[in-house]
C-alpha cells in the first residue's frame, strides 16, 4: 500500500513512524514533512491549504491512501478533493470538518444529538457583551468562534480581562462564543469513525498551558500521556455511548457523515463527561503518546476507516504500560519563536520532529514554535515519565523550554473525577 500523509508536525511524524512499521506499507510519503520525517518517508512539497494541490499530489504520487493530519486542509476541502480524484482518504469532508471549524456548528450538532456540553451563547455585537458576561458570571470562558489552534480561548475570573479578549475578537470581526465554566479534569478521546462505526483509541490527557503547574498562556499543547490511570473503568464506553456515537449519527442524519478521526475534548465533571470541543483530526501532542502504545498495524486500520469497513476490523491491540510525550519548544513560544538554531540529539529514538528543517550543511535546525516531541514509554506512568525526561536530557536547543511536570499529578494520584455528591 502506498500511503501519503499530509502535514509537517510531530503528530505526522508519529503517524509516519507507525506506518513505517507496518509491513503492508510499500511506499511512504509525507507532504511537506520535516527533517525527522524525511528519514522515514519521501517529503514532496505541497501547500496544505490548497485542496486541489493536495489532491493532485495524491494522484501523481499514486497514493492508495491519504491520511490528512492537520485541520487546515480538511476545513479547506482536501478530503473531498482527494476522494473526488478516486483516492481513499482518512479525514472528513469540508462539511463534516465544521465540527471543529465552527464552534457554533458543533454546539448546534450537540444540541440536536443531546450531547452534554457547556451552555453557550454567541455574541457578535459589542453592545450586547456586558449583559451576556454578567448572565454567565465568573469564571468567564471567552472563545473565538473559528479555528484558533487552541490559542483563541481565555478562561479567567477577571471581568476586565474577559471583556478585553472579547472586544479584541469583535474588533477583528470575529464572533465571540461565551460558555459556562466546566470543572473537573480534562481528557481527550480519539475515535476512528467511518461514517457510522466508532472505534475508540486509548484516552489521553494533554497540557495546554505553557508552564509547569498550568501557568502562563495556552499553547497548541506542551505534552500528553496515555492511558489515564485515574479514569473510571467505563469512561471510554460511556463517552462513546453518550457523546461520540450520537454526534456521528447526527452528522450522518444531516447528510454529512464523518470519516476519519473524531477527537472529543472532555471535562470530566460532577455531572459526567461534558464536551469542551471536538476536533476533526488526530490531536497533537496526544497522538505521539497514544500511537506509541498501539500494536495493531495502522495502515489497514486507517484504510478500513477511510473506506467504511471498520466494522470488519479486528479489535485493537495495545501495549501494556503507559506513554508520555513532552514538547520541546523554541525560546519565545507561544509568542514569536526564535528559529534557525542547531538542535543536538534530534536523531535519537523517541524524538519526533515538529518545527525542524535540514540546513544546506546537513545540520537539523529549529523552524517553528513547537520544535520536537520526545516520547517515553514504560511499564507504568512513572516509568514512562522517567524514560521521556531521560531522553530529553540528551536533546539540546539554545533557549528552548519544556514542561517538567507532564503526567506528574497523575503519577502522584492527585487527579480525581468529582463525584456527583460533591456537585
Ligand atoms: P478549546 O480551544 O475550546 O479546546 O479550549 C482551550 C482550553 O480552554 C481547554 O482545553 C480548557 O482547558 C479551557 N476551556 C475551554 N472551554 C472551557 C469551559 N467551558 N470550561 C472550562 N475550561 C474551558
Ligand atoms: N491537543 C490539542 C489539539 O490537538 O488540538
Amino acid at each position: 500500500m502506498r500511503v501519503l500523509v499530509i502535514g509537517s508536525g510531530a503528530r505526522e511524524h508519529a503517524l509516519v513512524l507507525a506506518l513505517s512499521h507496518d509491513p503492508a506499507v510499500t511506499a511512504l510519503a509525507c507532504a511537506p514533512g520535516n527533517a525527522g520525517i524525511a528519514a522515514l518517508a519521501e517529503t514532496p512539497g505541497v501547500d496544505v491549504g490548497d485542496a486541489a494541490a493536495v489532491a493532485e499530489l495524491a494522484t501523481s504520487w499514486r497514493a492508495d491512501l491519504v491520511v490528512v493530519g492537520p485541520e487546515i486542509p480538511l476545513v479547506a476541502g482536501a478530503a473531498d478533493a482527494i476522494r473526488a480524484a478516486g483516492v481513499p482518504c482518512f479525514g472528513p469532508s469540508r462539511a463534516a470538518a465544521r465540527i471543529e471549524g465552527s464552534k457554533a456548528f458543533a454546539k448546534d450538532v450537540m444540541t440536536a444529538a443531546g450531547v452534554p456540553t457547556a451552555h453557550s451563547e454567541v455574541v457578535d455585537n459589542p453592545a450586547r457583551l456586558d449583559a451576556a458576561l454578567s448572565r454567565f458570571g465568573a469564571p468567564y470562558v471567552v472563545k473565538d468562534d473559528g479555528l484558533a489552534a487552541g490559542k483563541g480561548v481565555v478562561v479567567t475570573s477577571d471581568l476586565d480581562a474577559a471583556r478585553a479578549h472579547a472586544m479584541g475578537l469583535l474588533d477583528d470581526g470575529h464572533p465571540v462564543l461565551l460558555e459556562s465554566f466546566l470543572d473537573g479534569p480534562e481528557a481527550s478521546l480519539f475515535c476512528l469513525v467511518d461514517g457510522g462505526t466508532v472505534v475508540p483509541l486509548l484516552p489521553a490527557q494533554d497540557f495546554k498551558r505553557v508552564g509547569d503547574g498550568d501557568s502562563g498562556p495556552n499553547t497548541g499543547g506542551m505534552g500528553a500521556y496515555a492511558p489515564l490511570p485515574w479514569a473510571p473503568g467505563d469512561l471510554v464506553d460511556d463517552v462513546v455511548r453518550r457523546v461520540v456515537q450520537p454526534t456521528v449519527d447526527e452528522l450522518a442524519r444531516r447528510g454529512t457523515p464523518f470519516t476519519g478521526l473524531l477527537y472529543a475534548g472532555l471535562a470530566l465533571t460532577s455531572r459526567g463527561p461534558q464536551v469542551i470541543e471536538f476536533n476533526c483530526r488526530f490531536g497533537d501532542p496526544e497522538t505521539q503518546a497514544v500511537l506509541a502504545l498501539l500494536r495493531t498495524p495502522i495502515a489497514g486500520l486507517l484504510l478500513a476507516t477511510a473506506t467504511g469497513r471498520l466494522i470488519e476490523h479486528p479489535p485493537l491491540e495495545w501495549a501494556e504500560g503507559a506513554a508520555v510525550t513532552v514538547v520541546v519548544a523554541a525560546e519565545g513560544y507561544p509568542g514569536r519563536p526564535r528559529t534557525g538554531d542547531v538542535i543536538a540529539g534530534s536523531e535519537a529514538d523517541g524524538v519526533l520532529h515538529a518545527g525542524t528543517r535540514r540546513r544546506e550543511d546537513g545540520a537539523v535546525v529549529s523552524a517553528g514554535g513547537r520544535v520536537l516531541s520526545v516520547v517515553g514509554v514504560g511499564d507504568d506512568l512513572e516509568a514512562a515519565r522517567e524514560d521521556v525526561y531521560r531522553r530529553i536530557a540528551n536533546v539540546h536547543l539554545t533557549g528552548s523550554h519544556h514542561r517538567t511536570d507532564i503526567a506528574l499529578r497523575a503519577v502522584r494520584g492527585e487527579i480525581t473525577v468529582p463525584s456527583p455528591q460533591e456537585a
